[in-house]
């Protein structure tokens, strides 16, 4: 994607701009060219792979890594056990946030915002584009309970097999997906020289606000400040 046009309507701020090492004000857009870079570096095994940290109502995360099926304007899209611990979370307190390290590139970003469940029709949709393997795995286990031995999960995958080798697997009620609106946007690029770069970019609610000196405006509704590493 060429931003050079989008680089050209901020003459103004450009020293700014080319400081902040950004190709985007949008960081919806700055994200894709970064999840680009990570696709294509060899050395990158799975580039959407991230690490999602959800709370209980009452305020006490955990995290663990899933992998990034989507994104764009509306959001950042998984998929997964509602009935899951993370899904009971999510239930519960609909925030969440998001770590990507992208460790050849020296490069993070964490996402922030709230969650909600896709619609029925998307879910369904992503699960029947899955292997077969993978549709039956959703469906052999509830995910985060308590199992007796690995042999329940084999024989429960064998039956299954069995029960589904004529006919489609049923995406079951309790699997689906979620989309997390970002609230706030942060590209961290590390520097050999540890002075590493940290871009925010918030979602600025009341747009007749004045700006501080020390903040910029992006594209739409978002701000960025540069942060101290
Ligand atoms: C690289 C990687 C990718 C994963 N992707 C997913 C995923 O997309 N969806 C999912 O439900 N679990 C995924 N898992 C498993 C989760 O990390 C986790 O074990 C599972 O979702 C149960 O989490 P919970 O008990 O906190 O809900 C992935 C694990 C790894 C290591």
């Amino acid at each position: 994607m060429d931003l050079g046009p989008l680089r050209k309507s901020y003459r103004g701020d450009e020293e700014a701009f080319e400081e902040q090492h950004l190709a985007s004000r949008d960081p919806i857009q700055q994200f894709e060219v970064w999840f680009k870079d990570a696709v294509g570096c060899p050395d990158i095994g799975e580039a959407n792979a991230m690490c999602l940290a959800t709370c209980t109502r009452d305020g006490k995360p955990s995290a663990r890594m899933v992998l990034l099926k989507g994104f764009g304007p509306d959001g950042f899209r998984f998929f997964t056990n509602h009935e899951s611990r993370k899904g009971k979370e999510l239930d519960a307190n609909p925030f969440a946030s998001l770590v990507f390290y992208w460790e050849p590139l020296n490069r993070q970003v964490r996402v922030e915002g709230s969650v909600r469940r896709l619609p029925e029709e998307e879910s369904e949709q992503y699960f029947h584009s899955r292997p077969r393997s993978s549709q039956i795995g959703a469906v052999v286990s509830r995910q985060s309970s308590i199992i007796p031995d690995r042999e329940y999960l084999r024989k429960k995958n064998a039956e299954l097999e069995e029960q589904y080798r004529e006919s489609a697997v049923p995406k079951p009620a309790y699997w689906g997906g979620y989309i997390l609106q970002p609230e706030v946007v942060e590209f961290w690029q590390g520097q050999t020289n540890r002075l590493h770069d940290r871009i925010v970019f918030r979602r600025l609610r009341d747009s007749s606000a004045p700006l501080g000196a020390m903040t910029h405006r992006g594209e739409g509704d978002w701000i960025f400040q540069r942060l101290a590493p």
